[in-house]
């Protein structure tokens, strides 16, 4: 089974996370609304993420896992959403000649650079993820960025080429499509896991990292990420600890 995505442009819409959330009981599995501009785009944490006009990706996708040819997917295994989603915006940009890597749980990065943000929602019925909705921003054309954002780069500044955001959008429907077919059993979704591993930012090399409770520092090294995705950091002691989302930030 492999899903097919029904993509929609629209010139503005506040985000289209949100507008995908006021849809969600009646749009298809495999809608991607993308926008040429949002006035409200959100991002992770409650932060806000701003687009300029016209020149990057900024869409989000309806999944119905068990209908509208995807697998179904339980809710303690839903980090394989965030896996199949990075690895496809990695292997876009890859394939484009950006050497990105994927940044726990789901940025791109190039270097120390953020190419690409996402912000999945999911919503459960029981034991199951029932839908989840797939927001992706990545900077494609972006030549100049406010100075008030930590450390952005595009497709553009990495390549010097210009691409067609329509293009681009349908190869990552094609790509995203494939990785979600794999979401559905066991041996798919260990495929996956080790695609997002093969080369993720960090991976084994000893770096400084916050804890976002009180701010205190250490340094540690990633070792992998557990089953329902914590990210496995060796600490100083050499003890195994896994983090949560909420728990860690990377110093970089
Ligand atoms: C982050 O890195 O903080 C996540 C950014 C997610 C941005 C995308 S843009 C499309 C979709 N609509 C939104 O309002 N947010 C996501």
């Amino acid at each position: 089974m492999k899903p097919h995505f029904l993509i929609h442009w629209t010139d503005e819409v506040d985000s289209t996370n949100n507008e995908l959330l006021r849809g969600r009981d009646t749009l298809p599995g495999g809608y991607i609304l993308a926008a040429r501009h949002q006035t409200a785009g959100r991002g992770q944490r409650g932060n806000d993420w701003k687009d300029s006009k016209g020149e990057n990706l900024t869409f989000s996708a309806l999944l119905r896992p068990g209908s509208d040819g995807l697998p179904a997917i339980a809710a303690r295994d839903q980090f394989t959403v965030s896996e199949a989603a990075a690895v496809s915006v990695r292997d876009l940009l890859r394939a484009h000649g950006a050497k990105v890597k994927v940044k726990w749980p789901n940025d791109i990065y190039f270097r120390d650079k953020k190419i690409c943000g996402m912000l999945i929602e999911n919503s459960l019925a029981g034991e199951d993820v029932a839908v989840s909705i797939v927001g992706i921003g990545i900077n494609i054309n972006q030549k100049e960025f406010s100075p008030a954002l930590m450390n952005p780069t595009s497709l553009t500044l990495i390549t010097g080429e210009t691409y067609g955001l329509e293009e681009l959008l349908d190869e990552f429907a094609e790509i995203f499509s494939g990785r979600l077919a794999l979401t559905g059993d066991t041996e798919g979704r260990a495929r996956l896991r080790a695609d997002y591993l093969d080369g993720m930012y960090r991976l084994e090399e000893e770096h400084d990292y916050a804890l976002r409770s009180d701010g205190s520092t250490f340094r540690g090294t990633i070792k992998g990420i557990s089953e329902e995705g914590m990210l496995l950091v060796e600490m100083p002691d050499k003890t195994l600890k896994s983090f949560g989302f909420k728990d860690i930030s990377y110093i970089i």
